[in-house]
């Protein structure tokens, strides 16, 4: 009997084991990967700015294969030829991801975005010229919203499906008979949901104007998605904003319409916009960021300046525009409110005294807790610092020149086109119309709800001769 029990009682310690070893091994095998996470180091602090994790990848990001063969199932769903080029992404020469997109293994290769993807610019300065990227500049082309959009409707297509996918992915890449078991049964119906998820809770914007290339509605995702606030009928579309030489412009109101006062924050709130989350946020990388965008210098103008010219325009930038433009000025970098500016008010009726406060709570707790959203009254008297490449000017992108703003209202072009990266020195802002322009470029109506050209009338009243050396000074900023 004893001998019995003795013999029961081993086999049952063995299946324990054996039962506890297989869940081991499957966990850690699970884990591995599902779960893992790699970590992404650039010793270059423009590298890690155009390349390097905000922590968008663990909620947010799309598995690599998936993403890369995505463009080659569905050409009918993107705007033109050229896949993920059609959506205005850029390619540095030998490099395997766009500018501002990572590829980073959590269990599997995923597809984040960096500040880059918005906050890069591509000039050329001709048709045949290769472009040339200004990191930290914003970017003309990206079209973030068409981007939301492609991947939304490939997924609700019937073609997004295992059999499809995977005969797709084999012309690049050959996985193993687990991973083909991960990627059938796991990971292509997951992205599959998630990406119909997303779909729905973007599915606001298809009754507002589109944003077009260079442009964005920037905070009602985090007050719709990130703060789950109910759906209002706001429009934000704004213009992309330029980061470099942040250590010029301490204490200055930051956002269009000046709804932060921290840099740092300002850098946070980025990254949880963009898809990461309050366990996902890599606080010290983000302090690289900031370090970064604190001392880039602005670029500079790429074309001849007219010296003489630009020497008489500083003395017309001090009388007219320096109070609220210049370095010291003193109004530069506050709030000046629309009625005073009178310019489109659409982008500062979007955020709200309601989401600031929510925002302001949304991290309680965290080291990096936020305390400094606010609502004000107006928009901020922005620095001028690598002016030229600012362009289309004013908060929402409505005027494509310098020699444009400088017309009174009525005369500044109506219809445009934005998102052709080819450079106009005449007029001082990228070339918004001709063939090649219209072709590639984005149709903006000025009639269109929150696109007005209108206000910000400084110097329209100056004579011809003043207006083109002040625009001749402007290229030096
Ligand atoms: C999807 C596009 C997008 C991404 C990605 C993005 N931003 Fe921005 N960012 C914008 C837009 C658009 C604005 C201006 C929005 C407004 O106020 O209307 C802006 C404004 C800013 C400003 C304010 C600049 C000023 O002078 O007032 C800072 C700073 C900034 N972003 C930093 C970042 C950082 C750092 C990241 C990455 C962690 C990031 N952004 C990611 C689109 C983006
Ligand atoms: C009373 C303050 C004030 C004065 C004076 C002023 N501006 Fe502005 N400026 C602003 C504000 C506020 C904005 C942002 C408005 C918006 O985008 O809706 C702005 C925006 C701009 C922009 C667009 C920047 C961008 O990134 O798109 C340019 C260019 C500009 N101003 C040039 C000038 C010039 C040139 C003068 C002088 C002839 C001048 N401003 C005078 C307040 C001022």
């Amino acid at each position: 009997m004893n001998i019995f029990k003795d013999k029961l009682g081993r086999i049952i310690t063995s299946v324990v084991l054996i039962v506890l070893l297989f869940v081991g091994v499957v966990g850690y095998v699970g884990w591995y990967n599902l779960f893992r996470e790699v970590p992404t180091y650039y010793e270059s602090s423009e590298e890690h700015f155009k390349y390097g994790s905000i922590g968008t990848e663990q909620a947010q990001g799309v598995p690599y294969w998936i993403w890369l063969v995505l463009p080659r199932i569905f050409p009918d769903k993107l705007p033109g030829p050229g896949g993920y080029t059609s959506l205005g992404m850029t390619w540095e020469e030998g490099k395997e991801m766009p500018v501002g997109f990572t590829k980073k293994t959590i269990g599997f290769p995923r597809v984040g975005i960096t500040c880059a993807v918005c906050h890069t610019a591509t000039y050329r300065k001709s048709e045949k010229d290769k472009p040339t990227i200004i990191p930290a500049g914003p970017t003309n082309k990206f079209d973030p919203q068409s981007y939301t959009r492609f991947l939304g409707n490939a997924a609700s297509d019937p073609r997004f499906t295992a059999d499809y996918i995977l005969d797709e992915i084999k012309y690049n890449h050959e996985f193993s008979w687990l991973e083909n078991l991960l990627y059938r049964y796991l990971i292509i119906p997951q992205t599959k949901k998630a990406l119909l998820q997303q779909k729905e809770d973007f599915a606001w914007m298809d009754s507002r104007p589109n944003w077009g290339p260079g442009r964005i509605d920037p905070f009602n995702p985090v007050k719709f998605n990130t703060l789950k606030l109910p759906k209002d009928d706001t429009v934000g579309n704004s213009d992309m904003m330029p980061l470099w030489n942040q250590k010029m412009h301490k204490n200055f109101a930051l956002h269009w319409d000046g709804l932060e006062t921290s840099l740092t924050e300002t850098v946070n709130t980025g990254a949880i916009g963009d898809g990461a989350t309050k366990q996902s946020l890599p606080v010290a990388d983000l302090q690289r960021v900031e370090n970064y965008i604190t001392e880039l210098p602005p670029p500079k103008y790429p074309f001849a300046v007219d010296e003489k010219s630009a020497e008489k325009g500083s003395q017309i930038f001090a009388n007219t525009c320096a109070s609220c433009h210049a370095f010291g000025g003193e109004r530069t970098g506050t709030v000046i409110p629309t009625e005073e500016v009178g310019t489109d008010r659409h982008r500062l009726d979007m955020w709200t005294q309601q989401a600031a406060e929510t925002y302001n709570n949304f991290a309680e707790g965290y080291s990096w807790d936020f305390d400094n959203l606010r609502k004000t009254n107006g928009y901020q008297s922005v620095s001028l610092d690598g002016l030229w490449l600012r362009a289309p000017y004013l908060h929402n992108g409505s005027v494509p020149s310098l020699e444009d703003l400088l017309e009174k209202p009525e005369n500044r072009p109506k219809v445009f086109y934005r998102g052709y990266d080819v450079y106009d020195p005449k007029k001082v802002g990228f070339v918004s119309d001709g063939s090649e322009a219209e072709r590639v470029g984005f149709k903006y109506d000025t009639t269109v709800t929150a696109n007005s050209n209108q206000g910000h009338i400084y110097g329209t009243d100056l004579s011809g001769d003043d207006k083109k050396a002040l625009i001749e000074y402007l290229k030096t900023l």
